[in-house]
């Protein structure tokens, strides 16, 4: 059987980027077609400054927009990264296998470590190595596919080249992943900049819409979205791309294609109450859903456990072969 494996980091409240171009596909099809895990990769969320009690609050929160989004603990393993071990005993390994060149070539660590340094902090030393331990959180599963949205690709594309030079190197030990991108929704953008991707950990929330925002709060920050100078509603992404992503997010949310859906509007006004009512619907379900899991603690609790337990089972025979591969020698 197939097996997926997918993480979402707990830097930020869940927007509908993270909806659409991952976890309603986790929840609607991947976890009925493989065997799949879904990781909340709290980890990841230390490579930037961070306040301990925001991680661990919007880590519980994941899980439970997660839960709510639709995964079933009796279909898929759902559980926190920190929980299993086995990715930190991995990443260091994969550490040994990634040269500094490659790590520094990724995007997001050019992007990030630059925002630091232009907002005065540090870059932690994590933040470099994060795509190992990205790549750790893979292939402890033998995962097969791993669904992201597309600025995930550049990692999951390192993943793969260390998993072939890892088996070159010491013998077949793990499963070579590919990076399954999702049709429509793969780049959701900033509803006040379009030309940015909407992304959970922005200073201002203004282009953000996120899964708990009231409908209200969803009405007016699509009401608000940045459009084009242009008059007449078309689909073209280089010159127009605020009312490309409205289009997008709009086909996303009540289905047919950007391009077809922008002959029906002839303002934007238009376009924009019939996007804001599709996003509004979409998250009424979840925000219903995550208010009586919130009254549910022990629960989530379970879920927790149950998930951390299973996918240990499945991590740690993957990784002690890792560890024998390289030359470690195995405890008595
Ligand atoms: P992150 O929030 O960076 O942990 O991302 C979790 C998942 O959501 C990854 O698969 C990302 O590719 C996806 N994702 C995040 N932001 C967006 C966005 N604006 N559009 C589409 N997918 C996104
Ligand atoms: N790096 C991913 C992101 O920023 C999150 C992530 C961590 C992930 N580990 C993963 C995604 C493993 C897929 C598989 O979105």
């Amino acid at each position: 059987m197939t097996r997926i494996f997918s993480g979402i980091k707990p830097t930020g409240h869940l927007t509908l980027g993270n909806y659409l171009g991952a976890v309603r596909r986790w929840a609607e099809v991947d976890q009925y077609r493989a065997d799949a895990l879904f990781s909340v990769v709290d980890l990841h969320a230390l490579t930037v400054e961070h306040d301990p009690a925001r991680v661990r609050r919007l880590s519980r929160q994941a899980v439970t927009l997660l839960l709510a989004a639709g995964l079933d603990p009796g279909r898929c393993t759902l559980f926190v990264q920190s929980h299993v071990d086995e990715h930190a005993r991995l990443s260091y390994l994969l550490e040994c296998t990634a040269t500094d060149g490659e790590l520094r070539r990724m995007i997001q660590y050019k992007e990030k470590s630059a925002a630091a340094r232009a907002a005065g902090q540090s870059v932690r030393v994590s933040l470099l190595t994060y795509p190992a331990l990205m790549a750790a959180d893979i292939l402890a599963y033998e995962t097969d596919e791993v669904p992201v949205g597309d600025d995930q690709t550049q990692h999951v594309e390192l993943t793969r080249d260390l998993a072939v030079r890892f088996n070159q190197r010491y013998g077949h030990t793990f499963t070579v992943p590919r990076a399954t991108p999702p049709k429509v929704g793969a780049r959701v953008m900033d509803l006040q900049d379009p030309t940015g991707k909407m992304g959970k950990s922005h200073e201002n929330g203004a282009g953000i819409v996120y899964l708990l925002d009231e409908p209200d709060v969803v009405r007016r920050k699509v009401m608000r979205a940045v459009t084009d100078s242009g008059r007449e509603v078309a689909y073209d992404r280089e010159n127009r791309p605020g009312v490309a992503n409205l289009l997008d997010v709009l086909a996303a949310c009540g289905g047919g294609e950007p391009a077809e859906l922008a002959g029906a509007y002839t303002s934007y006004g238009a376009l924009k109450r019939d996007v804001a009512e599709a996003v509004v619907e979409v998250l009424r379900p979840l925000r219903e859903r995550h208010a009586s899991l919130v009254a549910e603690p022990g629960y989530v609790d379970a879920v927790l456990r149950e998930g951390a337990e299973r996918a240990r089972a499945v991590a740690r025979p993957v990784v002690d072969r890792a560890y024998r591969a390289v030359g470690l020698l195995p405890p008595g």
